[in-house]
């Protein structure tokens, strides 16, 4: 989720996306948008169009978006061919585009080269059209929002002012997206991304939607499957949002195993030994105590960092998201995260800064041009997120001592309720709110096809909770459960799972219900694991999808910052 350019993260986007990773390659605003799947190469071995869909589906004589599409083709012969799958990474504000171009390779790997593999930008997001914004320039939008902060959520317990600070920041946020952007901003929500999605597959000549959705993905993939139950084809839901959380903007029920996430981290330090976590101490507590020693310190003696690309005051905010973002992908950033824990322990902020906050300043030379006018914000991860999260949901009028109520409230849920309640002060500003938007019910008795469900044991902001809650909405649909900390099965690289989703998507057989898969990497890899992994490597071709799996979370959170 958002935080300011994070995913399903908020600050600015803090769920979401960064955009922008390929737009060196290929230029958007010269493909003409058209009615028809318009293909043109892009991107090397890519074909990009961008379809037109009604910018308000109860008026579709009125204006138009364009949706930006990508797909890494399939390569199978026309009798093998088995259509499209729709890929969403998350954010809300995550880019398609971005995600298949970086992981469309990986995910061939996994699912095989039988499917055209499709990203596509949601509406209001990176190289759609409109793209939302509310700042005038990429300048403007950096001095509100500096790049080191574009992908954190600013912490609640900062100081006693915080909430009403964000509170203030949200009323301005709210009245120049009205004042800016209000003609078509109740139109970028989930619902109209859900009815675009079937005009994609309609546009392939397909009548059902094919579909694998990834923590906010999964929000737009129950909401599909509600709005249209009878065009479920394949829909694979991975990491659950609870659809009444986010369609009441209270997102606290999605925190609560959270803190068991972080236990692991603590635990699997201890476990791992000082060989492999460099954070160690004799005893889990003793971790624990550490960390939070390292916490009270941040608060009142902040660290300055300054590196060779960039630099900032390192305190509170800055360290708790740090830890919070390593808790999405555990066997990739417990090891990182114990290491710049361990530095900052001995008065250095860099390690950790680096791995997992540093963005290099805004510069006006280097950004794109915006006195270009059609598509002038490929990084709009943060204003993305939060006009789809704040649009999509109940209108939230809390004042500063509800919003503080609300904090209140979320931080006996976990101790990351001063990040994670971001997501409902940054609507208390809002104002585009539709007539007749989506808003239920949360699930169907009758889809199609039956959706595979994936959730992990202890995932920071998807609880398993949620996918069992949706299994139930969606009777005959099957959860696929993953004993793994992280988030979403992305983060937790699993053959098992793998085997599931490429047999689900091919032959249309669901896990047997009960199944449970395990992942492939440990939370703390020793130089043990790493032999017989590389060992592993040549036998066993499960190594290549492990490979490739390890790939795509890269390339999730290079697309979403989180
Ligand atoms: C599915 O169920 C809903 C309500 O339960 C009903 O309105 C709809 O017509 C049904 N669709 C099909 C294809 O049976
Ligand atoms: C938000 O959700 C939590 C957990 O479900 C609940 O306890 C709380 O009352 C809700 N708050 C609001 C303002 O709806
Ligand atoms: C902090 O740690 C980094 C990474 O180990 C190192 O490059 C840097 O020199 C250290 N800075 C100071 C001031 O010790
Ligand atoms: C930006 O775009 C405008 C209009 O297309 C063009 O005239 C101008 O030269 C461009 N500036 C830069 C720095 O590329
Ligand atoms: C905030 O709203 C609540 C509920 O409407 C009200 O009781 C309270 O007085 C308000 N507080 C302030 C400071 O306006
Ligand atoms: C808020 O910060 C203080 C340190 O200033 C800390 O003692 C407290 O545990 C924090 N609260 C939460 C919920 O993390
Ligand atoms: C699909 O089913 C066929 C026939 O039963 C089988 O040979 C094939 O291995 C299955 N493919 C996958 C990916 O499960
Ligand atoms: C495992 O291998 C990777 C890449 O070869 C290396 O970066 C990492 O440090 C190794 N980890 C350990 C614990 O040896």
């Amino acid at each position: 989720m958002v935080s300011s350019t994070k995913s399903l993260v908020l600050g600015a986007v803090w769920l979401s996306s960064m955009g922008a990773l390929a737009d060196s390659n290929f230029n958007w605003d010269a493909l003409r948008p058209s009615t028809k799947l318009d293909w043109k190469p892009c991107y090397s071995g890519f074909e990009c169009t961008r379809l037109i869909v009604p910018l308000d589906y109860d008026s579709t004589a009125g204006a138009n978006a364009a949706i930006a599409i990508t797909r890494y083709p399939s390569t199978s012969s026309k009798s093998d061919y088995l259509g499209p799958i729709l890929l969403n990474p998350g954010g809300p504000g995550g880019s398609g585009v971005d995600y298949v171009v970086e992981a469309g390779e990986q995910i061939s790997t996994i699912l095989g080269d039988r499917f055209d593999l499709v990203g596509f930008d949601p509406r209001g997001v990176s190289y759609s059209t409109p793209t939302v914004s509310w700042f005038k320039s990429d300048a403007e939008r950096a001095l509100w929002i500096p790049s080191t902060q574009s992908t954190v959520y600013p912490s609640l317990n900062e100081s006693e002012y915080a909430v009403a600070q964000q509170w203030a920041r949200a009323q301005i946020q709210g009245q120049l997206a009205q004042e800016r952007a209000g003609g078509y901003l109740q139109y970028i929500t989930t619902d109209n991304t859900a009815r675009d999605m079937l005009r994609i597959t309609e546009a392939f000549g397909q009548e059902k939607l094919q579909y694998w959705g990834i923590s906010y993905g999964s929000v737009l993939g129950s909401t599909f499957a509600a709005m249209f139950p009878d065009k479920v084809g394949r829909v694979v839901i991975d990491g659950v949002l609870d659809m009444d959380a986010w369609y009441s903007a209270n997102l606290t029920t999605e925190e609560v195993d959270t803190d068991k996430a972080l236990q692991a981290f603590t635990d699997g330090c201890f476990a791992a030994g000082p060989d492999n976590c460099a954070f160690y101490a004799p005893s889990s507590a003793q971790i624990t105590a550490n960390l939070q020693a390292l916490l009270d310190s941040a608060k009142t003696n902040p660290l300055p960092v300054v590196t060779p690309i960039s630099y900032d005051v390192f305190g509170y905010t800055l360290l708790k998201n740090a830890i919070f973002d390593s808790l999405y992908s555990p066997s990739s950033l417990f090891q990182i995260l114990a290491e710049g824990l361990a530095d900052l322990a001995m008065g250095n902020a860099s390690t950790i800064y680096n791995g997992f906050i540093e963005a290099p300043p805004f510069e006006c030379a280097a950004g794109s041009n915006t006195s270009s006018p059609q598509i002038p914000f490929h990084e709009n991860g943060f204003e993305a997120a939060v006009s789809i999260a704040c649009s999509d949901a109940v209108e939230v009028n809390d004042n500063i001592s509800q919003l503080q109520q609300f904090y209140f409230e979320a931080q006996k849920v976990s101790s990351f309720g001063d990040l994670w309640s971001n997501w409902r002060v940054v609507c208390s500003g809002w104002k585009a709110h539709r007539e007749g938007r989506f808003a239920g019910p949360f699930g169907a008795a009758n889809t199609s096809f039956p959706l595979l469900v994936i959730g992990n044991t202890v995932d920071p902001v998807t609880p398993i909770s949620g996918a069992i809650k949706t299994v139930q909405a969606f009777p005959g649909s099957v959860l696929l459960t993953l004993d793994a900390v992280g988030h979403t099965s992305i983060n937790a690289p699993s053959t098992c799972v793998y085997g599931y989703l490429r047999q689900y998507f091919v032959n249309g057989t669901l896990p047997e219900v009960g199944t449970v898969c395990t992942p492939d990497s440990p939370l703390f890899p020793s130089s043990a694991d790493n032999s017989t992994t590389l060992g592993r490597r040549t036998l066993n071709p499960g190594a290549k999808l492990s490979r490739a799996g390890r790939g795509i979370a890269a390339a999730r959170r290079r697309v979403t910052r989180h």
